[in-house]
């Protein structure tokens, strides 16, 4: 472990002002919400939300909940229906998360979607993250603050065992009163479906969204098993080669590191031309949309390295090769 001293700051006014900044500048702050405490970074800036991959050690790209200060900034990057905006109006500030269909122009990094055409939204019920989302005055993308498998935090003290090295700040609000995640509810089909169950109960939805899909629970609460494998999930409608070491004829190459396969290739762009795998993440659903162009016959893959978020990036690689 990376012996630093996590920086916890009660929540003081100058304190939630500092924290806006560190997020601003691309850097990454726990915050507490009325649920859990969240590790925060801004959504819009593809290095913070892979940095926040990062610092869960989670295998694979799940999407992340973004958060804002109001339903005016929600609306500004989803595409509200009528039933979005009941609930917003019933629930928020609150602890309900909605996943809704991502506007053309929407801002945020296509990473905090893990590549999905949707995105989860939510506004906390909670004076702190209200404050501090107002002072950044950007979306923020916050999973709970926890290393992935381990319980979520309601405290600072939580966080600071679990991931102190790893964010520039903790912003200390005390308990978290919910103590439970959000409840998150799909709302990009016709039947609105409950993906994770938590502060908002199925029986108070159901009144302002009618009958409720079927309930899809998962491992350890990150519910909808493998978003990886849904239907709707972004994969490329070029095959994907994985593992190139050489050229094939029409292919585009995403290459990995210094070291590019020699080619001809049709195409090359590199995740990381220093073989960064923060930056390599950070890239990878921007330069797959860009590689997956009908002029090639196929998208190659140079080798990517299976540890830290290499592991996350393989995964996503392979599920899109195997779709
Ligand atoms: O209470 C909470 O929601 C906390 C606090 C910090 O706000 N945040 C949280 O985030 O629990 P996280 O990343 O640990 O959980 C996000 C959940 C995952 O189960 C993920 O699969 C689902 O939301 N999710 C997010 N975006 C999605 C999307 N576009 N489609 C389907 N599921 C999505
Ligand atoms: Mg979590």
């Amino acid at each position: 472990m990376n012996e630093h001293t996590p920086s916890i700051r009660p929540a003081q006014r100058d304190a939630i002002l500092e924290a806006a900044r560190l997020i601003r500048a691309g850097a990454l702050v726990a915050f507490p919400t009325e649920t859990v405490y969240g590790l925060g970074g801004d959504a819009t800036d593809d290095r913070a939300v892979a940095a926040i991959f990062a610092a869960k050690d989670r295998p694979r790209f799940n999407p992340l909940i973004v958060h804002l200060a109001d339903v005016a900034a929600a609306r500004a990057l989803v595409r509200f229906d009528e039933r979005a905006e009941r609930l917003a109006q019933a629930f928020w500030p609150g602890p309900l998360s909605l996943v809704l269909p991502r506007r053309p122009d929407c801002p945020v990094s296509l990473l905090a979607s893990a590549g999905l055409p949707s995105l989860a939204v939510r506004v906390p019920d909670h004076p702190v993250a209200l404050a501090l989302l107002r002072a950044t005055a950007r979306p923020v993308a916050a999973p709970s603050a926890n290393v992935a498998n381990r319980l979520s935090p309601t405290t600072a003290a939580h966080v600071a065992e679990g991931m102190g090295s790893r964010v520039a700040m903790i912003l200390d609000g005390g308990s978290c009163r919910v103590g439970v995640e959000s409840t998150v509810l799909d709302l990009c089909g016709p039947k609105p479906a409950i993906l994770r169950l938590g502060g908002v109960t199925a029986e108070r939805l159901a009144p302002l969204v009618g009958p409720l899909g079927e309930l899809s629970l998962a491992d350890e609460g990150e519910v909808r098993a493998s978003p990886g494998m849904s239907a709707r999930h972004y994969a490329p409608r070029r095959p994907l080669r994985l593992e190139a070491r050489e050229a094939r004829t029409g292919e585009a190459l995403l290459a990995f590191g210094p070291e590019v396969p020699s080619g001809p290739w049709a195409a090359v762009v590199n995740l990381s031309p220093d073989g960064d795998l923060v930056e390599a993440a950070a890239n990878l659903f921007a330069m797959l949309h860009a590689l997956d162009h009908p002029e090639y016959a196929a998208i190659a893959v140079a080798p990517i390295p299976e540890v830290g978020l290499g592991r996350a990036i393989n995964d996503r690689l392979r599920r899109a090769a195997a779709s």
